[in-house]
């Protein structure tokens, strides 16, 4: 054969092989408001980044017909390209081709991308839209997943990795995404479901639908499972790359500073009186955040999961940090089993990629009851404790109101080694609030009085003598818990010129196998 038709052979097979399953599925996806692997690879990377591998695979498979029907790069696009000329590496499952089904051949191009982003040290995102295991190649199938997941827990803070759903995601497939840092979800478009809908019913005689099994929301809110919602696949895709651009490439690198318009010294008088007089009413602090932040940009993570507390990326003078902040809007930002969790986590990533944490408090205590404790408030809340006591990454806590008990020592208090901790005027720093203090010191005393309008004199006394005592910053501040107390308005510019000071930190923990969080 001559070269020529060497090469048009080889244009042709590339041809082929960017076509999928063909036209007919194609309609078919677009029909379903879905992109191809193809199309997503494309939104997600800088124009002709590209570089693609492994596009002639076939599967091996010859039972249930399947020798007869071969599809180049066997369902799944794999590669690398740049995002803002970054590098990272992609996996994207190919619905038009047998489902998106995993396959052995599958699995081992999904595990060259992993192991070459691992040599690299860049990150992997996978678009995942599959319909699990191949089911004609049996066993095969479920070796090649677990070859994924091993890879998955060995990259694991190491690299950053990203899992957006954007079709099927069921059975033992749930777990690669569940093992990796974040996992976003779209909208109309995806699932995620140990078990569907027709087994739950089998097995429990539950009646769900899917949407309300493992939609997008559900994931969100109630299991926690997901941590971005997308109201579309290109929506999807954006936040993909926001996301990208807080992260560095690897555990051994920084995020890229970003040249940075909006001044470090910017004041904001607002800050002053953002704090109600009254201890007992909310406020947003997603205000306080929007405010001190560079250019007011926030990208919240976990957003309707546990809203009693806020994690999410901004940036300080063109610095990536993670913020993590009480909110009293929701649940008066009390401390429960979920926002333990969700902090713990989020503290973690940030610590495995050294992306400094900035936390604001303003916690009135962890949540009592019986569910709470039942549930395992003692070991949950142990987590964020546990997270921030092992976290070497410069530590910025702001407390604003509310920090007692302990809920204060765990919201990165000066001994779990935070670095700067600043107060506002308006910190109440103590065992307990008032109220509760009261009800417990002098109990015996208030009872004792039997008009019940000088009873109530008396505790609201008392309570009075203790706020004037305990509900404020100095007393903390005396003990040197708190390095200074800073007018609320300076705060950005206080942030800023705390992260710079702490820009080499340098700390170790004890060398160990590894931690034994309580999970
Ligand atoms: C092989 C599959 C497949 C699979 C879908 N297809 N899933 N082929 N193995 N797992 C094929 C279909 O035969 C069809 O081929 C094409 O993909 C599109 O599928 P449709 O059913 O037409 O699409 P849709 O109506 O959108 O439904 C999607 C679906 C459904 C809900 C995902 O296909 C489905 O329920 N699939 C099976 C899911 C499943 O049980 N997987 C195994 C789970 S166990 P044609 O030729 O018609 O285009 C598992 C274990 C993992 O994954 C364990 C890891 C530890």
């Amino acid at each position: 054969m001559a070269i020529e038709e060497k090469i048009k052979k080889l244009v042709e097979m590339r041809s082929e092989a960017r076509m999928g399953g063909g036209q007919k599925r194609i309609d078919s996806q677009h029909s379903k408001g879905k992109l191809t692997a193809r199309e997503r690879i494309n939104l997600l990377l800088d124009d002709g980044s590209f570089e693609e591998f492994d596009m002639f695979v076939t599967h091996r498979s010859t039972d249930f017909g399947l020798d007869k029907e071969h599809y180049l790069g066997d369902g799944v696009v794999i590669g690398n390209g740049t995002i803002d000329g970054r590098l990272v590496y992609v996996y994207s499952q190919d619905f038009t081709v047998l489902g998106g089904s995993l396959s052995e051949t599958n699995a081992k191009k999904i595990c060259k991308v992993m192991d070459m982003a691992m040599k690299v040290g860049a990150p992997v995102i996978g678009l995942n839209d599959s319909g699990g295991a191949r089911i004609q190649e049996g066993v095969l199938s479920l070796s090649g997943y677990a070859e994924i997941f091993q890879r998955n827990i060995e990259a694991s803070g190491v690299i950053p990795q990203i899992s957006a759903i954007l079709g099927p995601c069921a059975g033992g497939a749930v777990y690669s995404p569940a093992l990796t840092d974040f996992i976003l979800m779209a909208e109309n478009t995806s699932y995620m479901f140990v078990t569907g809908p027709k087994v739950v019913k089998t097995v429990t005689g539950e009646d769900i639908s899917v949407e309300d099994l493992g939609g997008p929301m559900i994931h969100a809110s109630k299991s926690g499972v997901a941590h971005f919602v997308s109201k579309d696949e290109e929506d999807a895709i954006n936040t993909l790359k926001r996301i990208i651009s807080y992260i560095p490439q690897n555990y051994m690198e920084t995020t890229p500073l970003l040249e940075c318009n909006d001044p470090v010294d910017r004041i904001e008088d607002v800050l002053n009186t953002i704090i109600p007089d009254n201890p007992n009413k909310p406020y947003n602090v997603l205000d306080i955040i929007h405010t001190i932040v560079d250019n007011g940009e926030f990208e919240e993570v976990h957003k309707y999961y546990a809203k009693n507390i806020v994690v999410g990326f901004a940036r300080f003078n063109g610095q990536s940090v993670g913020i993590v902040a009480n909110q009293p809007n929701f649940l008066a930002g009390v401390l429960d089993i979920d926002a333990s969790k969700k902090g713990a986590r989020f503290v973690r990533f940030c610590d495995c990629f050294n992306i400094p944490i900035v936390t604001l408090v303003d916690v009135p205590g962890f949540l009592p009851g019986s569910a709470q404790e039942y549930g395992g408030i003692i070991s949950n809340g142990a987590k964020l404790m546990y997270a921030y006591g092992e976290a070497t990454v410069p530590k910025v806590t702001i407390t604003l109101r509310k920090s007692y008990g302990g809920a204060h020592d765990v919201m990165s208090c000066k001994q779990l080694k935070g670095d700067l901790n600043y107060a506002w005027p308006s910190a109440e720093i103590a065992v307990m609030g008032a109220q509760g203090a009261i009800e417990i010191l002098n109990a015996r005393e208030a009872s004792a009085i039997e008009d019940p309008e000088k009873r109530a004199q008396f505790v609201a006394e008392k309570e009075a003598e203790y706020r004037e005592k305990f509900a404020n910053p100095y007393q903390a501040a005396k003990y040197g818990f708190i390095d200074d107390v800073i007018e609320p308005r300076n705060t950005r510019f206080r942030i800023i010129r705390a992260l710079a000071s702490l820009d080499n930190k340098n700390e170790h923990r004890p060398n160990k196998k590894h931690n034994n969080i309580p999970l």
